[in-house]
């Protein structure tokens, strides 16, 4: 008899041998337990634990009420773009046109998305500086290009030199991909690092994508640089941002991109046939949330940054843990070596044994593995919950 065929075999070898996002997997996981009634303390997330401010939620309803309930232009309404290219300029010191050097996406996952749809094809090398976020390699793979991992290493706290760049150059190398602030390492580049990684750019003559997703979330003196600010850069760099992070809109799914024109008009064409648009009500909210009062933001970087310093105390009297104050994002990035240096075991017995969802640090690439990542953003309550069981669990020094 011919062995039971699955309906796996109508799946292109693409999707095939894509794999599911583990941050999604860890939470399943920690879900399937708490459906249970065990009780699970999730810190395997990457969102705020605040709901998105009052002023922003309204403008959304105004808009819907008022019966802004249509399609609107594929780049995102003119409002919502002004918006993002006045914050642009701002913040960043980034010099964007509103109508044809901003596109709006639902959520900047999908931005990273459409970029390589356009950019990444079968014989293009993009260079991923690992530990990285865990949807890059995915995201370059599933348009046929390849990620070239350059493992940054946790004894020089991920540092990144010119030297570690042309180690890792290869001839079909054509973008660079930059994340700063970093998940899941929490590092911000440093000037020095922008500039070296600008003139490596420039020199190979390579396009360089920056993730900025978490550029409101930094803490103490650290800085945000943006990349394309640098002299040179602007023409070969694209920009991604969006509002899940700093505005509590995970679920909104608002993000965009900044670049060339020539640059967004190739992402326009494949989102015309992809999604048409983001959701015209939710880009009224985005606009009151980059133009009105930016109090809030404030507020939960605080709160954070009281978590970051209570975890980052509390792990390091954990025998066999050690971690460093992150300068942005929301994580803590724990080395777990002493303990066992297969991140993704010991991931399982935290969530096995004391009920506490963490992400292996395997899943953010080979140079996070030993590594653990843990979000603080969440109640100082389950912090604390969370904290206590790990140090009943491995003992404290
Ligand atoms: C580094 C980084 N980039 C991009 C995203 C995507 O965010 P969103 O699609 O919600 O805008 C995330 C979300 O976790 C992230 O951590």
């Amino acid at each position: 008899m011919n062995a039971p065929r699955t309906k796996d075999r109508f799946a292109s070898t693409r999707v095939r041998e894509a794999t599911p996002s583990p941050t999604l997997a860890v939470s399943d996981k920690a879900r399937q337990l708490k459906a249970r009634g065990i009780d699970v303390v999730e810190l395997g997330g990457g969102y705020p634990d605040f709901i998105t401010p009052e002023h922003v939620r309204r403008a959304a309803s105004d808009a819907m009420n008022a019966g802004d309930t249509h399609y609107v232009g594929g780049s995102g309404t003119p409002a919502f773009r002004k918006a993002i290219a006045e914050k642009l300029g701002r913040d960043n010191g980034i010099t964007v046109d509103p109508d044809s050097g901003v596109f709006v996406t639902p959520g900047g996952k999908f931005s990273l998305f459409l970029a390589a749809q356009a950019f990444v094809e079968h014989g293009v090398d993009v260079m991923v500086l690992e530990p990285a976020w865990v949807s890059y390699v995915p995201i370059i793979e599933l348009s046929g290009g390849r990620a070239v991992h350059v493992g940054l290493d946790p004894d020089t706290n991920f540092v990144i030199t010119r030297d570690i760049l042309e180690a890792h150059l290869t001839p079909d190398t054509r973008i660079i991909m930059l994340n700063s602030p970093n998940n899941p390492t929490g590092r911000v580049m440093t000037r020095a690092e922008i500039d070296a990684v600008a003139t490596f750019a420039v020199d190979h003559d390579l396009m360089v994508w920056t993730d900025e997703m978490y550029e409101k979330i930094i803490y103490d003196a650290a800085t945000h640089h943006s990349i394309a600010t640098v002299p040179g850069l602007a023409d070969r760099t694209l920009t991604f941002n969006g509002l899940s992070k700093a505005y509590a809109m995970t679920g909104w799914r608002l993000g965009y991109v900044a670049g060339a024109p020539e640059f967004i008009s190739q992402m326009a064409k494949i989102n015309s046939h992809a999604i048409t648009c983001a959701t015209s009500f939710a880009q009224a909210g985005g606009a009151a949330a980059l133009t009105g009062p930016q109090a809030f933001v404030g507020e939960m970087v605080t709160a954070w940054d009281r978590r970051r310093r209570y975890v980052t105390t509390e792990l390091n009297r954990v025998k066999g843990l050690r971690t460093t104050l992150v300068e942005g994002a929301f994580y803590a990035f724990v080395d777990a070596r002493e303990i066992d240096s297969d991140s993704v075991r010991l991931a399982d017995r935290i969530l096995d044994e004391v009920h506490v969802g963490v992400v292996p640090g395997v899943a953010f690439g080979a140079a996070g593995e030993g590594h653990l990542r843990l979000s603080f953003a969440t109640s100082d309550e389950a912090l604390k919950k969370a904290v206590d069981r790990i140090q009943s669990l491995f003992g404290t020094r």
